[in-house]
């Protein structure tokens, strides 16, 4: 089985963290976000992937190369202007060599750990033209909600519901088979839209859509509240890490990346993942639930909790963070204080005692 991935929006939800790197590239958990979904692939199989670009083109295939690297084939499937996501996927089409199996497709923000081998056999079994894997979501305002029969045949699509239509709780989840059949319902070199054009079209048709219900950890991280509230999942383990550097010899909720310089003084706590080559100092607390990149040198009496932050950060004596992000290259002044919420693009500067 192939796979498409799309990764050719903007993020603009995300920024600042979007503003110098795709969605796809941002660190989760001291990873490219992708490196979460190609491990999904792989586990059900898949060694071929079609990534479907559009923003920041160069960027996206110096950074992934060939696959090589992950043991798979990359395909780049080039848009000019935006496509929209089901004009993308038939962007892609030429690539997936669709006309054997079905194929997987995936929204490039989508973090899960769904079960694909489960889906397809259900989409066979089912006979489906497209297969869209259903997620519960505490709120489902913001979501794509999906009406079914008994059976999880898709009855309908609510893009924006309101109070009383949200009886459904389920939502589209951004994964999808497709049945080599359901390529020729979109037109090539036009923009179009998966949910409110394609899917809605193919219902209208009479043609087989099926929902895939499942309770598989699941969040789409194209908010920063939601890319932070993944970090905290992956912290406490309600979803897989992909390891790096090595489990603590103290504690097993510990990984420490290489060469990494920690005080006897300094305090670590469960839940947390540093990467390669930091400078930890003099009483410096790392609280629970907290990733730091790579180089990353924490000031003495620093006090660091439920955060994460990316490669090359300074973090000055005393700094005081919680409940943030600070991405790469930032500097946090002495004794300055970031409150929950904060989210600082890359290369800031926080002067000495500011309060953000
Ligand atoms: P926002 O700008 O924050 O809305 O994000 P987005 O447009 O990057 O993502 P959205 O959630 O709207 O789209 C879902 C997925 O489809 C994301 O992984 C996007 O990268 C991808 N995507 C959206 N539009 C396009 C497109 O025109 N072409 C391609 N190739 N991918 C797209």
């Amino acid at each position: 089985m192939k796979a498409i991935i799309l990764v050719g929006g903007e993020g603009t939800r995300l920024r600042p963290l979007t503003l110098h790197r795709l969605k796809t590239m941002v660190p989760m958990a001291g990873r490219p976000f992708m490196e979460y979904q190609l491990h999904l692939l792989k586990t059900h199989g898949v060694r071929e992937v079609v990534l479907s670009i559009c923003h920041m083109p160069g960027l996206i295939r110096r950074a992934f190369g060939t696959g090589s690297r992950y043991g798979m084939k990359f395909h780049y499937a080039a848009e000019t202007t935006p496509l929209g996501t089901a004009g993308a996927i038939k962007n892609a089409e030429k690539f997936a060599d669709v006309s054997r199996e079905p194929v997987v497709v995936l929204n490039g923000d989508v973090l899960t750990d769904i079960n694909l081998t489960q889906m397809l056999a259900q989409h066979r079994r089912r006979r489906a033209r497209v297969s869209i894997a259903l997620t519960l979501v505490s709120d489902p305002s913001a979501y794509g909600l999906v009406k079914q029969d008994a059976q999880h045949r898709i009855l309908s699509f609510v893009e924006k519901p309101s109070s009383d239509e949200g009886q459904s709780p389920w939502v589209n989840a951004g994964v999808y088979l497709f049945d080599p059949g359901a390529f020729a319902h979109i037109p090539a070199g036009k923009p179009y839209s998966a949910e409110r054009g394609l899917f809605p079209d193919l219902l209208a048709k009479g043609e087989r859509v099926w929902g895939f219900t499942n309770r598989d950890y699941w969040m789409d991280i194209g908010t920063i509240d939601r890319y932070w509230q993944a970090h905290m999942d992956i912290l406490e383990e309600r979803m897989f890490l992909l390891p790096t550097g090595k489990v603590w010899k103290r504690n097993r909720r510990i990984r420490l990346g290489q060469t990494c310089t920690l005080h006897t003084s300094a305090h670590l706590s469960p839940g947390t993942v540093i990467g390669d080559r930091c400078r930890i100092e003099r009483e410096a607390r790392l609280g629970e639930l907290l990733v730091l990149g790579n180089r990353v040198r924490v000031g003495a009496q620093a006090v660091l909790e439920r955060s994460v932050i990316w490669d090359d950060v300074t973090i000055g004596e005393g700094a005081r963070l919680n409940g943030c992000v600070v991405a790469s290259g930032s500097t946090i002044g002495r004794f300055a204080h970031i409150r929950p919420g904060t989210v600082l693009g890359e290369k800031s500067v926080v002067p000495d005692y500011s309060r953000i």
